[in-house]
């Protein structure tokens, strides 16, 4: 029911390298390229996440010709904002004169197909014409800096893209295989209850990244098979792949099943790791911009992540 009428993304200034990182952790640009794919990644300094996502907000609305009073909704996938309250949502909508129902989405690394299809279901109930998607992601001030076998996958970032009632998405899948130990992170120290008994764990990321890489490998593969069967198509018969950015070994694992050719499958981990929701907008926008895209291609997003989450859709790109 949606099409995708503009995009947009804001990365921090600061870009990172793997040999910046191992001046202060016993790791080296070898280990992290060959295990990940991932060179350097952008980490937030003097920026707020909010300026970010309003940045990526006001390029995608003004590659799509739109105004915040032609705006029906605002969702914003993130972990979490620099504020609960207000939610980085409502922080957009304030900044680009959009009064519509605004709210955020935790969904991890899937968050913006998990909005995607949020979208879809305002649009077809009637709900909403145009809808504001943005992702931002302050993924350095989530983790352990002190553990070397997390902290070198991620970076910061945001995203966003507008989309319009019209033909472009083909199908969709959504899911999760709830499991609270694989990637936990607890929330952060807070002013504590009086009343309180438990005592509050400190905020940093505790993964287990042997499990994950499975659980991701299966999930992008069986999600990949879900959606082209959804929409009637062959794996083959799809344009452009644009797969989460966590780890090249774990896309090139899940896609070499459906034997897709590489130069289908597009890649930006290697200049910004592992920036959660953030990830496959960012690459959306950047291939976008270079007009690799041309009307009528057919654009899989595949997601995995935190929850353990995972999703797929079909949009079929138009371009207004
Ligand atoms: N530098 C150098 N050595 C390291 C580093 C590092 N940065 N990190 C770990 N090592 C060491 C380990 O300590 C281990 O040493 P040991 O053999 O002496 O014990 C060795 O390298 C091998 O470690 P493995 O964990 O077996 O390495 P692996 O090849 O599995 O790669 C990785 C680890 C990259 C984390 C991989 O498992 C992975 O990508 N997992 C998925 C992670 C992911 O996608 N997370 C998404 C999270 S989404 C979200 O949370 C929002």
């Amino acid at each position: 029911m949606f099409y995708i009428a503009g995009t947009g993304s804001a990365l921090p200034e600061k870009v990172v390298s793997n040999d910046d990182l191992a001046e202060f952790l016993d790791t080296s640009d070898e280990w992290i390229y060959t295990r990940t794919g991932i060179r350097r990644r952008h980490v937030l300094t003097h920026e707020r996440l909010d300026d970010l996502a309003i940045a990526s907000a006001k390029t995608a609305m003004a590659d799509a010709g739109v105004a915040g009073a032609d705006i029906d909704l605002v969702l914003c996938a993130t972990m979490r904002g620099d504020t609960i309250t207000p939610s980085l949502a409502c922080t957009v909508a304030e900044a680009v004169g959009s009064h519509a129902p605004a709210f955020d989405l935790n969904a991890a690394c899937v968050g913006v197909l998990y909005c995607m299809e949020i979208a879809d279901s305002f649009i077809a109930t009637g709900k909403a014409e145009t809808v504001l998607i943005v992702s931002a992601e302050a993924m350095s001030k989530l983790l352990d800096w002190t553990d070397r076998a997390s902290c070198v996958l991620f970076g910061d970032g945001a995203g966003a893209m507008v989309v319009k009632k019209g033909a472009g998405r083909l199908a969709g899948v959504l899911c999760s295989d709830p499991d609270t130990r694989a990637i936990r992170m607890p929330n952060i120290e807070g002013m504590n209850s009086p009343y309180n008994k438990i005592a509050q764990e400190p905020l940093a990321m505790h993964m287990d990244g042997g499990e994950v890489y499975k659980f991701a490998v299966n999930a992008m593969g069986h999600r990949i098979e879900e959606v082209c069967a959804k929409a009637g198509l062959a794996p083959g018969e799809i344009d452009w792949y644009l797969p989460h950015q966590a780890n090249v070994r774990i896309i090139d694992a899940s896609l070499k099943k459906f034997k897709i050719e590489k130069s289908k499958v597009l890649l930006n981990i290697s200049e910004c790791g592992n920036m959660s929701a953030t990830s496959v907008m960012v690459l959306l926008d950047e291939y976008a911009k270079k007009g690799t895209f041309k009307p009528g291609d057919k654009l899989l997003f595949v997601a995995f992540g935190g929850g353990l989450t995972s999703g797929a859709v079909i949009v079929e790109w138009r371009k207004n």
